[in-house]
């Protein structure tokens, strides 16, 4: 297994491009199941999630090329509907072709994704409202079984808790149903909103698009003529450098954002004594004289995202006071904390609120990532820690992130990638 080894205390400079968004292409290669047509994206992140996704797809019988940030996808021959254990259970992501599966081929069996060291990840929320759209919905030997022999119908969905996946499963299940489904209380995330975009362009009638009510008008069944996809910037990913420049409060500049993603994210920033510069789809981040603590409470968007809420954590170490974070949407995002304290930081972890005692003198360490936003925050902590740092298990990191230490070393860091 590969390992990090950072040489902490140095200081960044320079800009990086950012990368197009896991989270938005997932959603959207998993929708190309209702195209009649070849569909051909750019920007598609080169990180593990997608090679596993679309290795999903080539077993159900899509023929696709990759050529670095370009993707063809043909899905026209699919004629498997069972999503295997073995693939959904190294990425809970895959249920998202639960939706697209069943209202074209009427039925499917999707591997439960299992829970992840985030948290239980329940899908029940996607399930009620697929059996709302007419599905017969079984648990077996592990699998959802999903049946609509006579097609999906639409529904009013009423979400009783804001999900990403669960909106997208519907709106790509209601895309090809019959009649119109209205969903409630709906995830308004930037990635919804291309996967709404897209569909929109492909022919299917959505309204509502970015709001907390989506209307959508299914095909009956019609396969859709998808246009070409350029999959919008990583927010995530942005926020992610932007701390890695103010954890060693130097100047750095993020290319090819969509700013307005970020706002919740550049506030906090700000708050914390940060000054941000924003123009023609980059972001610059400059030193602050003094880092002030920080209160975070994390939330669906437009509030807090909560795959920031590690990295915010690792750099409220660096603040003159003590900072709190309230995590909101999952039940045990703080893995992180243990492995921060390794470095010599002091945190208080009560329920769902971690309390960080800054400044925190940061000695490198031996560390352990254990989820995908966790091991990013291991990695800013180890370039401010005194010494050397060892960031162990980074296949977390290599899920979300594509050539993080390339990236990070040609901005002025040293990082090795090692063999344990
Ligand atoms: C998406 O996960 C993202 N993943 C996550 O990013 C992100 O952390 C999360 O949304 C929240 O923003 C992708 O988009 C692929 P949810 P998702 O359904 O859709 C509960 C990353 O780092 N819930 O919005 O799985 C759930 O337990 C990943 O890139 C139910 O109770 O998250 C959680 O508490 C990590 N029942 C809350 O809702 C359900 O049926 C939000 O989950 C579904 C969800």
């Amino acid at each position: 297994m590969d390992y990090l080894e950072i040489e902490g205390g140095r200081k960044l400079k320079g800009s990086v491009k950012i990368s197009g968004a896991k989270n938005a292409a997932l959603p959207l290669i998993a929708s190309t199941i209702l195209a009649k047509n070849r569909v051909s994206m750019t920007n598609i992140p080169n990180v593990a999630d997608i090679r596993t996704l679309l290795q999903l797809l080539k077993i159900l019988g899509a023929q696709f090329e990759l050529n670095n940030s370009d993707l063809n996808i043909d899905t026209s021959g699919v004629s498997s509907t069972t999503a295997i254990y073995d693939i959904v259970r190294t990425m809970r992501a895959s249920i998202l072709v639960l939706g697209p599966l069943l209202s074209r081929f009427g039925h499917c069996e999707v591997s439960l994704p299992g829970g992840c060291a985030i948290g239980q990840r329940p899908i029940d929320l996607h399930l009620k409202a697929l059996e709302q759209m007419g599905a017969n919905i079984e648990i077996k030997n592990g699998y959802v079984i999903a049946k609509a022999k006579n097609g999906l119908r639409g529904a009013h969905i009423i979400f009783d808790k804001i999900t990403v996946t669960g909106t997208e499963n519907v709106i790509m299940a209601a895309a090809l149903a019959k009649g119109k489904t209205t969903i409630v209380n709906a995830a308004k995330e930037p990635e919804v909103v291309q996967l709404c975009e897209v569909l929109k362009s492909a022919g299917v009638e959505i309204e509502g698009i970015g709001s907390d009510e989506i209307a959508v008008v299914g095909s009956e069944r019609e396969l859709l003529e998808f246009k070409p996809v350029d999959v919008i910037p990583d927010r995530i990913e942005a926020g992610t450098y932007l701390c890695a420049g103010a954890i060693t409060n130097s100047e750095i500049t993020v290319e090819n954002v969509i700013e307005s993603h970020l706002d919740a994210v550049i506030t906090k920033l700000n708050q914390m004594g940060f000054e941000t510069e924003t123009k023609n789809r980059s972001i610059t981040i400059k030193p602050a004289a003094k880092i002030y603590p920080v209160e975070i409470v994390t939330s669906e968007y437009p509030g807090f995202p909560t795959d920031m809420q590690a990295q915010f954590l690792a750099l409220a170490l660096k603040a003159e006071g003590t900072s709190i974070i309230e995590e909101r949407l999952f039940e045990n995002r703080f893995m992180h904390v243990s492995e921060l304290m390794r470095f010599g930081a002091v945190i208080h972890l009560k329920g769902n609120i971690a309390t960080v005692n800054g400044p925190a003198k940061l000695y490198g360490a031996d560390v352990m990532a254990t989820d995908l936003r966790a091991s990013s925050a291991l990695v800013l902590a180890g370039l401010t820690a005194k010494g050397k740092t060892k960031v162990h298990r980074i296949y977390h990191l290599d899920r979300g992130y594509s050539k993080l230490e390339e990236k990070l070393n040609a901005l002025g860091a040293s990082i090795k990638r090692l063999k344990e």
